[in-house]
């Protein structure tokens, strides 16, 4: 290995590792399409598109041109009493493509972030309006929103923030409203807690880092009907189910509601740059205008808007509307729907299920993490397992032979 490896990798702390007994790290010095090219000239074909950020695979030649014009122009800019033409242009778009009156769109930098963000207007929203005693908010068990305080005090606490469970504020949390009982559940808990709570706050369709489950659209249209009963506000959280993932450009879409707030990032700029975006409802939005400083949104990342991250945002947006990309998640859906089904009968299998760009198969028991990780290295694909659940959520632009790799590496894998 070159030195810049060893040396560096004395210093560097990885996410989620136990770092006295975690595998190296492979050394990726190249990528394109769907593929990472490592440092010892092997080639992997990522199954999970970079952390569900790579929607039009790596390396794009628009986005990565996109980044250089702009490089060239103004790479960043503060947003304190100034803005950038790629922030406009971005802000605009997002307002156009999001649902319904979702118009006024705050930028930071990365998912959790956003969901802060989001949660930070929902209690200043119920301020401004003269109720400050609302400050809790109502998640679902299974979700999963992000590692900074607030994120992880509405992430379901049974997942792996549990070292934190005496640190962030209680929450209220509910089963999503999947059949008469649980919606009875979350009423009674809306009824009890309604007057303190600010928000609900739910991924659509899809809770992805909670264990990649998925409910239908029937049970977002509950949610946003439960908060309207309590007049509640709903934060949509779309970080992993936006741009595409579950079939449709916004999970939200499928079910044909509009949330208050929606949380963005991940695929907002293609996997290229750290971007993200709190987009709010006009009637929010209206809660913050006032003669009175103090109404104001005290919020501003020093790399809001930054100019690289929303020039390879709109590249991403362009790639939306000129290339099939909803066809090509529909070829995906349907490819993986038929090459998965055979890890069905494997010993150790519990269920296989796919939705939009998102094929999981869920095992009966927590397996070696990092032996899987191998196995799937060793057959040239790059697929992350976590907890019982392994899964593919390609780029969109992976090819048919490319995906039957890497469902056969999974069927091969577990098979043993
Ligand atoms: C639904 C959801 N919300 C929030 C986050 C946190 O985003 P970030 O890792 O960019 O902070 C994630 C990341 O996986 C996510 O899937």
């Amino acid at each position: 290995m070159s030195s810049w490896y060893s040396e560096g990798l004395e210093h560097l702390w990885l996410p989620y590792s136990q770092m006295k007994t975690a595998g190296k790290p492979l050394a990726v010095v190249g990528a394109g399409g769907v593929r990472l090219k490592l440092e010892d000239g092997r080639e992997l074909i990522d199954g999970i598109a970079g952390w569900w950020t790579a929607a039009h695979g790596y390396n794009h030649p628009q986005i990565v041109a996109a980044i250089k014009k702009q490089a060239q122009a103004l790479p960043h800019v503060m947003m304190g009493g100034l803005v950038n033409k790629p922030a406009l242009r971005l802000a605009k778009r997002l307002a156009d493509i999001t649902p319904g009156d979702l118009n006024k769109v705050f930028f930071a930098e990365s998912g959790s972030v956003s969901v802060e963000i989001a949660i930070k207007m929902a209690v200043q929203y119920w301020n401004n309006k003269g109720e400050p005693g609302r400050t809790k908010f109502l998640s679902f068990l299974g979700g999963y929103h992000g590692d900074t305080t607030m994120a992880m005090a509405v992430t379901d606490p049974g997942g792996m923030h549990r070292a934190f469970a005496d640190f962030v504020p209680g929450e209220i949390f509910a089963r999503l409203p999947e059949d008469e009982k649980t919606e009875a559940a979350l009423e009674a808990l809306l009824k009890k807690h309604g007057g303190q709570i600010a928000a609900l706050i739910t991924e659509p369709l899809v809770q992805g880092a909670g264990g990649m489950k998925f409910h239908d659209p029937g049970t977002l249209k509950k949610i946003r009907a439960a908060a309207d009963r309590h007049d509640l506000l709903l934060i949509a959280d779309e970080i992993f189910t936006g741009f595409g993932r579950t079939g449709a450009l916004f999970a939200c879409d499928q079910a044909g509601i509009v949330p208050d707030i929606m949380c963005l990032s991940k695929a907002l700029t293609g996997g290229v740059m750290p971007l993200s975006a709190a987009i709010v409802r006009e009637h929010v939005f209206e809660a913050f205008l006032s003669d009175d400083p103090a109404k104001a949104f005290m919020h501003g990342p020093t790399y809001m808007g930054n100019a690289l991250g929303c020039a390879a945002a709109n590249a991403s947006l362009d790639l939306f509307e000129s290339e099939p990309r909803l066809e090509q998640i529909q070829a995906i859906s349907g490819q993986m729907e038929h090459e998965l089904q055979y890890c069905q009968n494997i010993r150790g299998v519990k269920n296989v299920r796919v939705k939009g760009a998102i094929g999981v198969v869920e095992l009966k028991e927590t397996p070696d993490h990092e032996a899987l990780g191998r196995a799937f290295v060793e057959k040239g694909c790059w697929i992350r397992p976590f907890g019982n659940i392994v899964y593919l959520t390609p780029s969109y632009i992976i090819g048919a032979d490319d995906l039957s790799r890497l469902t056969s590496a999974i069927h091969e894998v577990l098979k043993g």
